[in-house]
């Protein structure tokens, strides 16, 4: 009897393993996976032109995702919708945030794919990495 608990116990450790490298696997994720839409992209392109261009060139963004370096795209995006345009911070739609983002990282290299990206949907699970 005392035999059997421990050999369900022993499954149960096993399988909350396996679960977590599947966790794991998940983060993995980067924005080299293609992670955003061409659609957003040129949305995106929209919305850089109107609302951030006067402040950063491409050089500006290509730095701060340098220095944004194995972190969340999440944070990047909620950085970005507090606390900007500079002079009227989250004044832009939230798509029009995700947007210029997809933008932003396909100026530097990142490809689009089939996935449209979505802070409410995986954007946490994507981490940036140096162009
Ligand atoms: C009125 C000027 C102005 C506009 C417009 C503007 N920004 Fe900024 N932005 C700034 C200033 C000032 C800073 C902080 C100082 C710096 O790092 O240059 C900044 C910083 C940033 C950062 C760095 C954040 C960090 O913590 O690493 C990002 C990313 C950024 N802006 C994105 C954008 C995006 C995207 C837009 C368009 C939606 C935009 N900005 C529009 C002035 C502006």
């Amino acid at each position: 009897m005392r035999k059997l608990v421990k050999t369900g116990l022993t499954h149960a450790v096993l399988l909350s393993g396996l679960l977590a490298t599947q966790f794991a696997l998940a983060q993995d994720k980067t924005v080299k996976d293609g992670v955003f839409t061409a659609a957003q992209v040129s949305s995106g392109q929209v919305v850089y032109d109107n609302s951030c261009k006067t402040c950063h060139n491409m050089r500006f963004y290509r730095d701060t995702l340098k220095s944004w370096d194995k972190q969340p795209l999440v944070f990047l995006w909620e950085t970005i919708m507090g606390t900007m345009p500079a002079d009227n911070p989250g004044s832009l739609a939230l798509a029009d945030y995700t947007n210029v983002i997809a933008y932003i990282l396909s100026e530097n290299g990142f490809p689009a794919g089939e996935e449209t990206l979505d802070p409410d949907n995986g954007m946490a699970d994507i981490s940036i990495i140096a162009p």
